[in-house]
C-alpha cells in the first residue's frame, strides 16, 4: 500500500449556495479543504460587505464541530460596484475577492458587467490595495461559438485588462483550453489560473456518450482532447501560476435534467481522491501537494496551511457514494469514469 502524506488542501473556488443546500454541500468540503474561496452568484446576488458578512455566518453554521475551515467571502463586480465601499470591505478583512461576472455568461450571472471599461475604475484601485478579481473567462456573443468562447475572452478582454493594470492579481477561473494555459504562462506574474478535477477528467466527449449526459454540462463547456491534454500539462507541472478551483456548483438533479439544464458539475465530493488518481496516473503524484496547497495560497499571499492530511492507495477502485440528499432531493456527486484507489485520511 502507498500513501503520500500533503498539505491539508485549499479550494480556490467553490459555490455554496444558500439554506438547505448549503447545510448539506458545506461539509462535504470542510472534510479535506482548509480554505474556500465562496463564489457570490447566488439570487440576489452578494454586492457588498454587509451581505458577505450575513453569508459567511450561514455557512460558518454549516461547518461540522470536527473540521476547521475558513469561507473567504467574496463581492460580485456590478457596473454599480462602489470602489470606495469594496476598499473597506477588502482592508476590514470582511471581503477577500472581488468576482467578475461577464453578464450572462453563466449561472445567476444577469448582473454582471456588460462594458469591462466601465469597470476599470474599480480595477485600478483593487491593483492599488492588491485585492485580487477573479474572472469567469468567457464572452457572451451568441455569435460566438461555444467552445471558442474562452479564447475570444482572452484575446478581447483579458489582454485589455492586463496590460491596462499589469499589478492587478487576476485568477482567469476555471481554464479549459490551451489558449488560456499558454496566455497565463507566458502573462506578466500576477496572472494566474485555476483549473477543476472535471476539466482534467473529461473531454467534450463526455457530454454525449451514447446520449445527453446534463450532468457533465458545465461553464465554460469541456473541450476538445487537446485541450484537456494541455490543463494536465500546467497541472502536472508544478508551474505556481496553476492551482485547484474546483468549481463545485451543487444544482438539484431535477433541475439539472430539465428541458434548459443547468451548468455545473458538484464535485467537491471526490476531489481530492480523483486528483490523487489523475497525478498518479501521469506519474507526478510529488506535484500534487503544490496544486492543491500551495500555489494558491502564495498566490493569495496567505499563510501554507500547517495541518497535514495523509492519502493512501487501495488495493481496490474505492466506491463512490452517487447522490447527496436534501429532504426529498438529490444532487448527483460528480465521479469520473476511470477506476481511483487513493483515499483520503484526516
Ligand atoms: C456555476 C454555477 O452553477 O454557479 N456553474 C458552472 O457551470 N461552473 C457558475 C460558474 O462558475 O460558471
Ligand atoms: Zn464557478
Amino acid at each position: 500500500m502507498k500513501e503520500i502524506e500533503i498539505i491539508k488542501p485549499d479550494d480556490w473556488h467553490v459555490h455554496f449556495r444558500d439554506n438547505e443546500i448549503l447545510k448539506a454541500v458545506v461539509p462535504e468540503t470542510t472534510r479535506h479543504f482548509v480554505r474556500s474561496i465562496v463564489m457570490p452568484n447566488l439570487i440576489p446576488p452578494i454586492l457588498n460587505a454587509r451581505q458577505a458578512i450575513e453569508y459567511k455566518k450561514r455557512i460558518k453554521k454549516a461547518i461540522p464541530a470536527k473540521d476547521s475551515f475558513e469561507p473567504l467571502m467574496t463581492i460580485y463586480l456590478t457596473e454599480k460596484t462602489n470602489k470606495n465601499e469594496l476598499k473597506d470591505a477588502y482592508n476590514s478583512g470582511a471581503v477577500f475577492a472581488v468576482k467578475l461576472y461577464p453578464a450572462g455568461a453563466t449561472t445567476n450571472s444577469e448582473s454582471g458587467v456588460k462594458d469591462i471599461k466601465k469597470v476599470m475604475p474599480v480595477l485600478e484601485a483593487m491593483a492599488k490595495i492588491g485585492m485580487p478579481i477573479l474572472i469567469h473567462g468567457e464572452v457572451t456573443d451568441k455569435e460566438i461559438d461555444i467552445f471558442d468562447r474562452e479564447k475570444v475572452f482572452i484575446d478581447q478582454k483579458l489582454d485589455f485588462i492586463c496590460k491596462e493594470l499589469p499589478e492587478l492579481k487576476v485568477t482567469l477561473e476555471h481554464i479549459t483550453t490551451k489558449e488560456a494555459t499558454e496566455y497565463v504562462k507566458e502573462g506578466n506574474k500576477n496572472l494566474v489560473a485555476s483549473i477543476t478535477p472535471h476539466h482534467l477528467a473529461l473531454n467534450r466527449n463526455a457530454i454525449f456518450v451514447g446520449g445527453i449526459r446534463p450532468h457533465n454540462y458545465c461553464l465554460p463547456i469541456l473541450k476538445r482532447e487537446t485541450h484537456r491534454q494541455a490543463l494536465i500539462k500546467v497541472a502536472m507541472s508544478s508551474n505556481p501560476k496553476f492551482f485547484l478551483g474546483s468549481d463545485t456548483a451543487p444544482h438539484l438533479k431535477k433541475y439539472k435534467e430539465s428541458d434548459c439544464g443547468c451548468a455545473g458539475v458538484f464535485n467537491t465530493t471526490y476531489c481530492m481522491q480523483i486528483l490523487a488518481q489523475i497525478f498518479e496516473n501521469h506519474n507526478c503524484l510529488s506535484n500534487l501537494e503544490n496544486f492543491t496547497s500551495i500555489n494558491g495560497a502564495n498566490h493569495y499571499k496567505v499563510n501554507i496551511n500547517k495541518q497535514k492530511i495523509k492519502i493512501i492507495r487501495k488495493n481496490k477502485p474505492i466506491k463512490f457514494e452517487d447522490k447527496l440528499k436534501i429532504n426529498d432531493e438529490e444532487i448527483l456527486i460528480f465521479t469520473p469514469d476511470f477506476p481511483v484507489y487513493w483515499e483520503v485520511i484526516t
